[in-house]
């Protein structure tokens, strides 16, 4: 029997249209844009004004349109979050029903902002061992409900959306050729959201528990090491050198990560995809909607090597080194299209800045 290989059939995202700029932020917490520009590359964010699975079903839908393909003819949906519409059922269950992919098992993943690699490598195996044919991928998030709206050090960082993609079997050598997944729990502490989950109290939830904490230089150091160093190893595994890669597509949390990553691994930053400028960091969707732009702005070429790497809370890492197909245009297009909303981010965010104490200046 001819080796199964796993190709990425089509792509879609979800961005909730409620802007937050930066100046936005500035009337939350003591920031600006200059600060927050030259130290992130950030500029705005996106706020949803809808449930996670909402903003799944949508670039769920999508990226079903652009691979040709029925929902029914999905047989796994795997949704990487660390921002669950509910503790349960997974959030890919709701997807699943929303979508009418009645055919589907259906499962959530949570490795944080590495989410999106990890559960890329989960599909591609469950292809290549005959377990899936045609797999749904999400990254979806909705981070803006887990920031401490008075911390400046994280609520600037982050924003909602949702990517997905499509994975398919095909005999031909391309598909994801090398992958790494690591962790260090030792050092999970460092970025953390403590008092959700069984650790918690039963209480009801303590505005001074209740949001993210990070250790920005900390989670700063090991991104650069370990996206460089798992993107080396990726790229070796796969049997390239460097200057075979095209693009790195990576989790989008910073942009002197970004740069540092680069620099670290010797490649142009001009390979280097970003989009952190509109978005932020949008935690496991972050790849899923990076790919999306990048092939939707002819960056991905037919045949492109492709090498995605992420890093995050756990603290985990996850990389992955792909070949990309022929066809770099959907097959087709969907109509999905996320409820209208006309309002204000801040005002959207209102109830959960004043959950922490924080206010509205004007
Ligand atoms: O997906 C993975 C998730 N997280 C990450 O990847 C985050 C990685 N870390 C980072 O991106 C950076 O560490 C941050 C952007 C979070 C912080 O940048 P930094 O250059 O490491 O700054 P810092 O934390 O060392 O803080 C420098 C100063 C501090 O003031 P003092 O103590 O020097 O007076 C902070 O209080 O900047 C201050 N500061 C701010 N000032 C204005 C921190 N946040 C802000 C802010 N606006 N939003």
């Amino acid at each position: 029997m001819s080796q199964r290989y796993a190709e990425i059939t089509g792509w879609g995202t979800a961005l909730p249209p409620a802007v937050l700029t930066n100046d936005d932020m500035s009337r939350i917490v003591e920031t600006s844009d200059e600060w927050i520009a030259s130290r992130t590359g950030i500029k705005e964010r996106r706020i949803s004004h809808v449930d996670v699975s909402e903003l799944g079903r949508v670039a769920g839908l999508r990226a079903i349109a652009a691979a040709g393909l029925e929902p029914a003819q999905i047989d796994m949906v795997i949704t990487a979050t660390c921002t669950p519409e509910n503790l349960l059922p997974a959030t890919a269950g709701l997807i699943q029903d929303k979508i009418g992919a009645t055919g589907a098992g259906a499962m959530d993943l949570n490795a944080n902002c590495s989410g999106f690699v990890y559960a890329h490598v989960v599909a591609d195996s469950m292809i290549k061992s005959g377990a899936a044919n045609r797999v749904l991928v999400l990254g979806a998030e909705k981070f803006s409900y887990i920031l401490d709206w008075t911390d400046r050090g994280t609520c600037v960082l982050f924003g909602d959306g949702a990517g997905a993609i499509v994975v398919e079997p095909t005999d031909e050598p391309i598909g994801l050729l090398a992958s790494e997944l690591g962790n260090d729990g030792s050092a999970a502490q460092h970025l953390c959201l403590p008092g959700r989950g069984t650790a918690g109290s039963v209480a009801a939830l303590d505005p001074r528990t209740a949001g993210l904490r990070m250790n920005g230089p900390e989670i700063f150091r090991r991104a650069v090491t370990m996206m460089g160093d798992a993107s080396s190893r990726v790229i070796a595994a796969a049997g390239w050198e460097l200057d075979d890669v095209d693009l790195l597509v990576p989790h989008q949390a910073n942009q002197r990560i970004l740069d540092a990553t680069a620099r670290r691994l010797g490649l142009d930053s001009a390979k280097v995809f970003s989009n952190l400028h509109a978005y932020g960091n949008t935690s496991a969707a972050t790849i899923p909607i990076a790919l999306a732009e990048a092939v939707e702005q002819g960056r991905v070429d037919a045949g492109a090597n492709l090498v995605f790497v992420a890093f995050g809370g756990g603290l985990s890492w996850a990389a992955g080194a792909i070949k990309w197909g022929e066809r770099t245009e959907p097959l087709g297009s969907s109509d999905a299209a996320l409820p209208a909303f006309d309002g204000d981010a801040l005002e959207l965010l209102r109830p959960n800045i004043e959950f922490f104490g924080g206010e509205i200046s004007a």
